[in-house]
């Protein structure tokens, strides 16, 4: 029967960039998402960005912008950065959104009417010169407990104390370096002892979360009476203002999670869905996938809002580890801080996908990305074994058929399909590893079906045309059967493979059980080039150059200078001293590893030829430019990029991306003429 499910990741914040560590959580959600879709069932998912708080206002205010201008910036950034991904959500929210205000509203109208709320004064450290109530990370000091100077109000650095802010000697904010003072205001608090039994029970439940953080719940919360939680802050702060409390605002840990509900809104108003067939509906599974870290606000704060709202609680809290990058966390200074975008720069996101879900098991243990195995495991596993399936075996049958019967292949295929029930029972418990693990064992076994009957050999044989073609057919649909089993974690290759066969880009679980025959083969390409490990290095040593403020390693790109207005204005003189030039393209080719740049060899006329490193590969095709002639600032001082040196500039005009146009087509004009 069709399971009508929904499914939620963490809403990234929107103050910072999207890096391996939230990728490891969307790719996680998403291949559970696009394995139920293959099944089947009805799903749906939902994802956006968690916009309120102090440090979004602090950045707007810095940055001399209005906070919603900042929040559509990052909102872009991050969606682009997650399609890169193939992470794919129905809609991608916000929570600064007037369906978020209306939601939050009505939770909270709940929660008073229910009687959990109540109101007493907290004493926080003030900031008088920037007005506003310090939050913890915004005071630093000297430990009260060791004396080392420069440390969070929140805990020590050099002796790992915890402590309060106000303890600390010598506290000063960081917002305007003046020191605060101590003033009280008004909060209100949810009283969640009055969820205690209904969360003992909630959270225990088997099945509902994995059982580290059951136990972990069960030891550190739900032993002793569940203090009350402070959900509110005095203005200013940048959220919703609680409609019977003015001056005061949601926390923003309480609109949060209702960005999950108002995503799904927003998706049901765009698409005509109707809002509580998905959030007031028991029949509908609701499946938050989130980190440890998290974990108490999805399984003691957020149940008990909805238990109190009466709306349906969450099916399964889906937690998994932290990412640590060769055994660390992850460092800006030793360039393994990597974001979504230095990724794509150097890797593919498959092989990430692939590496991720090896590793993902299901349990909410930490999780390890060690480079050098990364490496190793995508090369062998996916170069190695899956795709060699077909690398070996394709173009001996290329532009022919697969055998219009099923040969007999000693029981291989049936054998796999069997495994199709423990794949998918993997799948849907999250254990990805196992996933990997069976599946790369079919691989094995088609291989040394291949090697035992060596269509090589066949090929060269006189009379022997009809067993090559059963043998490749019978490899070719190992392989496609396999590749069925890895669609959720591979779409692209999955894609690719069936297009291959003939087949439509996305494959339903079922058809793993038929055979293909008698259908057309393509033209073999390439599915998966190795990872060269030389690729790692080179991301790894972008990422410990760039300056630790994000954004700023682009600027070592000339990417970045592709629809960016110049600023300063230069005198004539400086004008001058340009040298453009007309030049003609003798070569042009893609950089691997850059998703913009194409690297040309551009004649200037006689012997001059300069290497310049574009930004123009949305816009054109590298053949379309050999012999066009495009202007170049020529004395431009050579610059190191990460893919070599660039020693002249391109000009050209547009709105980047797609839009962008070079000079034209030779019509003679000399190379190297002056353009002035
Ligand atoms: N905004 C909150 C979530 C609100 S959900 C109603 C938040 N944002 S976050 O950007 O800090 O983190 C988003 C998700 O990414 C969280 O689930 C978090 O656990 C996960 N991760 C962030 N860094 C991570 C690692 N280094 N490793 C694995 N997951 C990590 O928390
Ligand atoms: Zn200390």
């Amino acid at each position: 029967m069709a399971r009508q499910i929904l499914v939620t990741s963490a809403l990234p914040y929107v103050n910072a960039d999207i890096h391996l560590g939230h990728l490891l959580e969307h790719v996680q959600t998403d291949i559970w998402v696009r394995f139920q879709r293959m099944r089947g069932h009805d799903v749906r998912s939902f994802c956006g960005d968690d916009t309120h708080g102090t440090a979004t206002m602090i950045r707007a205010q810095q940055e001399g912008r209005e906070p919603e201008a900042l929040l559509e910036e990052v909102r872009t950034a991050h969606e682009q950065d997650l399609a890169a991904f193939d992470v794919v959500y129905d809609h991608y929210g916000s929570t600064h959104s007037p369906s978020n205000q209306l939601l939050v509203n009505e939770v909270w109208a709940a929660l008073r009417a229910g009687g959990h709320v109540t109101e007493r004064e907290v004493t926080q450290l003030y900031d008088t010169e920037a007005g506003i109530f310090l939050a913890d990370r915004f005071v630093k000091g000297a430990c009260p407990r060791c004396g080392t100077g420069d440390q969070y109000g929140d805990n020590c650095d050099a002796c790992g104390a915890v402590y309060g802010p106000e303890e600390l000697t010598d506290p000063k904010s960081t917002l305007s370096g003046t020191t605060p003072e101590l003033r009280s205001a008004t909060h209100c608090f949810v009283e969640l002892e009055g969820f205690h039994d209904f969360l003992a029970e909630w959270t225990q439940a088997p099945g509902r979360m994995p059982t580290e953080t059951a136990n972990w719940l069960a030891g550190a919360f739900l032993s002793e009476p569940l203090r009350d939680w402070d959900v509110s802050r005095p203005a200013p702060y940048f959220g919703f203002e609680i409609p019977d409390a003015p001056g005061h605002f949601f926390y923003v840990w309480l609109d949060a999670p209702v960005g999950y509900m108002s995503s799904t809104f927003d998706w049901c108003e765009q698409t005509g869905e109707d809002f509580d067939h998905w959030w007031g509906n028991e029949d509908c599974e609701i499946h938050h996938f989130i980190g440890k870290d998290i974990a108490y606000f999805h399984t003691l704060f957020w149940p008990a809002m909805l238990s109190a709202w009466g709306r349906p609680l969450p099916t399964r809290v889906q937690v998994h580890g932290f990412l640590t990058v060769n055994g660390e966390k992850m460092s800006k200074r030793k360039g393994t801080f990597v974001l979504a975008r230095t990724w794509l720069e150097h890797l593919s996101p498959e092989a990430l996908r692939y590496y991720f879900a090896t590793k993902l098991s299901g349990g909410a243990s930490d999780m390890d990305l060690n480079l050098e195995e990364f490496v190793a495991k995508v090369n062998s596993d996916l170069v190695g074994k899956v795709v060699n399936l077909a690398s070996r075996t394709a173009r001996f049958v290329e532009g022919g058929k697969l055998a219009a019967h099923y040969p007999n292949d000693d029981g291989l295929f049936a054998s796999a399909e069997r495994l199709g029930d423990e794949i998918a029972e993997a799948y849907e418990a999250c254990d990805t590893g196992k996933v990997t693990r069976l599946v790369m064992g079919l691989a094995d076994r088609a291989n040394e079906y291949v090697e035992a009957h060596a269509p090589w050999t066949l090929r060269k044989q006189e009379g022997r045309e009809d067993e090559l073609v059963a043998v490749c057919s019978v490899a070719l649909n190992l392989f496609h059967q396999i590749v069925i089993y890895l669609t959720p974690i591979l779409p692209r290759l999955a894609a690719e493979a069936r297009d291959l066969l003939g087949q439509s880009p996305t494959p339903a679980w079922s058809e793993s059980k038929t055979a293909l025959t008698g259908v057309s083969v393509g033209k073999f390409r390439h599915l998966m080039a190795r990872v060269d490990a030389e690729k790692v290095d080179a991301m790894i040593a972008a990422g410990t150059t760039a300056e630790p403020t994000d954004g700023a390693s682009e600027a070592a790109s000339p990417e970045a200078f592709a629809g960016e207005p110049l600023a300063d204005v230069i005198e004539f003189g400086d004008f001058q001293k340009l040298d453009l030039r007309v030049a003609r393209v003798e070569s042009a080719k893609a950089v691997e590893g850059a998703d913009k740049l194409l690297e040309l060899v551009v004649s200037l006329g006689g012997d001059e030829r300069r290497t310049v490193f574009a930004g123009i590969k949305a816009a054109y095709e590298p053949d379309s430019l050999v012999g066009r002639l495009v202007v170049v600032a020529a004395n431009l001082a050579p610059r190191k990029m990460r893919f070599g040196t660039s020693e002249a500039m391109v000009l050209a005009a547009g709105e980047g991306g797609k839009n962008l146009f070079v000079l034209g087509v030779d019509s003679g004009a000399v190379p190297g003429q002056r353009v002035r």
